[in-house]
């Protein structure tokens, strides 16, 4: 482990004001340094002058708002005025997945060049978003071809494992900072940035970096398509998930987290990190059949949890089917391969009449299933109204404290399926539900 280092304040440029950039910058600013947050949305630029957060993210707007009010962060559009600015420039475009798995790099590559033509003094160009290996490589090539002077510059790998709806508390508290670098200038410059957080630091070589962020996800994705295969012969043996994932967890060597059964992952970063290390592996040598079965199992946790209503109810078609929770998980309002779309998509595809609620993410659920038979509604009691079945997809914690009772009273038909066994099966089919868990 590497020791600490002085902190010292940079003039940092953060490219891309996304989940990570956006995180990434009001916090580098919070510690001190002199921060610029540049994207080619002119939109999102103008509303973030206008303190209008791009997305839903728990203690970020508080943070932006501080420290774009007392300078510390600006926000601008003009990539090449930036770099000229910062010594620091971290990478945080997005790398979104192409057909076939890979990610697609252009915004990387395009970012790299701008820095090569740019190259007015030493700059330290930092990835963060989360990037095949070995490209690293190919940023530092691409510096080198399209630079037109002698200025030196370094690159580094420095991957972000903070997750949304806790992601300011995971950049300020984080497990560990790996820094990627071949270069001594480049390590003691980020070792001071992150001085002030006292998080251990794990330095190495950039591929090794960027092999840990796959393979620290690819893990994680692991862990939950286990416990969900372990959920589905616990259904077809008559015993209970929870107990299993509670004492399985209190091994110290497996861990309690990510033991949490359910209708599976989803979210921008296991289902398009998984293809993407399953894609290079394979492009390296290496055909990574666990990650495809852990991915096979995932998809298949959403199919199983339909057919389990329908084996319930016999006919789907026509009956009222409530959706509570849209988000891919809690505290956040991200739609992106959220387990709630495949799951409507089911639905509707056997004729059933569905109705929706979600706490923050209506917006995006609208933008979403845009042309699609699909009742909105303004809260869960709206949703569940009539309702055959009552399908619990994202566990907020607001519908933990939903008024069962009256539930019981609105529903046509009093069933629940409970995708995060979020509920007390006992007390539920106390009042009269029946109950649908995973595993349980
Ligand atoms: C994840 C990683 O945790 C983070 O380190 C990385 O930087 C980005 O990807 P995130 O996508 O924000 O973060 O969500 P996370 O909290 O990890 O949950 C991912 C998905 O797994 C969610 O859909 C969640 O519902 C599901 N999950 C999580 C389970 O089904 N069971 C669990 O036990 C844990």
């Amino acid at each position: 482990m590497a020791e600490q280092k002085k902190q010292e304040i940079y003039n940092i440029c953060v490219v891309g004001a996304g989940h990570v950039g956006l995180v990434a910058a009001a916090c580098f600013a919070e510690l001190g340094n002199k921060v610029v947050c540049v994207d080619n949305d002119k939109k999102r630029i103008e509303a973030l002058r206008k303190l209008k957060m791009p997305f839903y993210e728990p203690k970020m707007e508080p943070l932006v708002a501080k420290n774009y009010n007392r300078k510390t962060l600006q926000f601008s559009s003009s990539l090449k005025d930036s770099i000229k600015k910062a010594e620091v420039i971290f990478l945080a475009v997005g790398t979104p997945p192409l057909e076939d798995g890979s990610a697609d790099l252009t915004a990387i590559e395009t970012v790299a060049r701008t820095v090569a033509e740019n190259l007015n003094s030493y700059k330290l160009i930092v990835e963060k978003s989360t990037v095949p290996v070995q490209t690293g490589k190919k940023v530092k090539e691409t510096i080198y071809r399209y630079k037109k002077t002698d200025v030196p510059f370094d690159v580094a790998s420095n991957p972000e494992f903070l997750r949304e709806g806790k992601a300011v508390y995971d950049f300020f508290y984080p497990d560990r900072v790996v820094i990627g670098t071949e270069s001594k200038r480049a390590e003691e410059i980020l070792k001071s940035i992150y001085a002030p957080l006292k998080a251990p630091i794990v330095v190495t070589n950039i591929n090794t970096a960027e092999l840990i962020k796959h393979a620290s996800n690819s893990f994680l994705a692991t862990k939950i398509s286990f416990i969900n295969a372990v959920s589905r012969v616990c259904d077809l043996a008559g015993a209970d998930i929870e107990k299993v994932a509670l004492a399985m967890g209190l091994d110290k060597r497996i861990g309690s987290d990510f033991l949490q059964a359910g209708i599976g992952y989803g979210g921008f970063c296991f289902p398009k990190d998984l293809e993407a290390f399953i894609y290079i592996s394979k492009r390296l040598g290496y055909d990574f059949d666990l990650l495809k079965a852990v991915k096979d199992i995932n998809d298949n946790q959403q199919k199983n949890y339909v057919e389990k209503i329908k084996e319930h109810l016999w006919i789907l078609k026509k009956k009222k089917i409530a959706i509570l929770g849209l988000s891919f998980k809690p505290d956040t309002d991200d739609m992106r391969f959220a387990p709630s779309t495949a799951i409507v998509n089911a639905f509707l595809s056997e004729g059933s009449q569905i109705s929706v609620y979600d706490p923050k993410a209506m917006p995006e659920a609208r933008e979403m299933f845009k042309g699609k038979k699909i009742q909105f509604c303004s809260n869960l009691y709206a949703a569940v109204k009539g309702a055959d079945c009552l399908c619990l997809v994202t566990e907020w914690d607001g519908f933990k404290k939903m008024d069962l009772k009256k539930i019981k009273k609105i529903m046509n038909y009093p069933l629940i399926a409970d995708g995060r066994n979020m509920f007390d099966k006992d007390k539920v089919t106390g009042l009269g539900f029946e109950y649908l868990g995973v595993g349980k």
